[in-house]
């Protein structure tokens, strides 16, 4: 990792701002980013979906109940994706007041009624300060929004995030590249290998990181046979430790073929302090000879979701390039920057 990472345009320990600083303040909400920004987090990290009337926003879960009052405001669509709602519809919603009600200690009033927010809005946040974060884009549920990375481009060309200027990465010429600061620093990532592939054809010079997880539809977990429901976590975790080098490799394989920088693995958490990750944030998938497999693949390892101070200082000794972290102030903090 010491030495890839300073051949790949994107920083080595990158501080990539899960949902925003989402500790703190609501995910991908205003002050999520605000905070992540002017902490000095070097990405601000989005889900990125679509609206009924084509709209780009910035929002993790498929449907809106988890962490909106969708219904209280639209009963009849309550469990209905974001698809189904124009932005318009989007903006009547309240995103932050399920933070204060869960986490009453990081409780403030301003985070009752904050918006959803569109790409554009979260690309002003990025460009709003003294301090200049790129984005790193996940295409989420990609199956659902057809065409989404090209209205992706469209979207940051616009804006001025890609082209001449805007710190274009030829993936061909292996030279070191000068990390762009602001504007052009994007990195792309999906779990969907149909999406890598669009993102390669639509941004070509765009960095791309393939997101692995552990699962159907994913790489085999090969498993073995459960001990029963009394089984521990521990337990559980270490059986799903069992994940082949050949399985591995293959989805290494799907990375290298589709040009991009890195992979994303999945972690083990020691301690999660709320809904932020899914279950796949419990499997083992950057352990020391996965992050040596990807790094002889010449491949970037940017792990999720990463919030404890033992955590990253495990998977820094395990070589990793860079974390999602709920928690850019603890991290930064952790790797000695002020
Ligand atoms: O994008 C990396 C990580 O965020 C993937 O998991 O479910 O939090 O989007 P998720
Ligand atoms: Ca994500």
């Amino acid at each position: 990792g010491a030495t890839l990472c300073t051949k790949i345009p994107v920083p080595c320990n990158a501080v990539i701002a899960h949902r925003g600083a989402s500790y703190q303040a609501p995910e991908s909400t205003r002050p999520a980013y605000l905070l992540a920004r002017d902490l000095g987090a070097d990405y601000l990290e989005l889900d990125l979906q679509r609206t009924r009337d084509g709209k780009l926003v910035a929002f993790h879960d498929n449907t809106l109940g988890r962490n909106t009052n969708v219904a209280e405001v639209f009963p009849e669509r309550a469990d209905a994706p974001i698809s189904a709602f124009t932005l318009a519809e989007l903006k009547q919603l309240d995103a932050g007041s399920w933070f204060n009600a869960h986490y009453p200690e990081r409780a403030r009033d301003a985070y009752a009624g904050l918006e959803i927010l569109t790409l554009d809005e979260v690309i002003d946040i990025a460009e709003g300060g003294a301090n200049h974060p790129g984005l790193y884009i996940e295409t989420k549920v990609p199956e659902q929004f057809p065409g989404i990375e090209r209205d992706l481009r469209d979207k940051l060309t616009a804006r001025g995030w890609l082209g001449e200027g805007a710190g274009a990465w030829a993936p061909a010429s292996g030279e070191a590249v000068k990390v762009a600061d602001g504007k052009g620093r994007v990195v792309l990532q999906t779990f969907s290998k149909a999406s890598l592939a669009a993102l390669e054809e639509t941004m070509p010079q765009v960095p791309r990181v393939l997101l692995l997880w552990l699962g159907e539809g994913g790489i085999d977990a090969a498993p073995s046979e459960p001990q029963g429901e009394h089984e521990s976590d521990a337990d559980y975790y270490a059986r799903q430790q069992v994940a082949s080098p050949a399985a591995y490799q293959a989805w290494l394989d799907v990375a290298k073929a589709h040009g991009a920088i890195g992979v994303g693995p999945s972690t083990v958490q020691h301690d999660h302090d709320g809904p932020f990750s899914s279950q796949f944030s419990y499997m083992e998938l950057a352990a020391p000879w996965m992050v040596s497999l990807a790094h002889d693949d010449g491949l970037l390892v940017h792990v999720y979701t990463v919030d404890e101070p033992a955590d990253f200082a495990r998977y820094r000794d395990n070589g990793v390039d860079g974390f999602f972290t709920n928690r850019p102030a603890a991290l930064l903090e952790f790797l000695g920057r002020p």
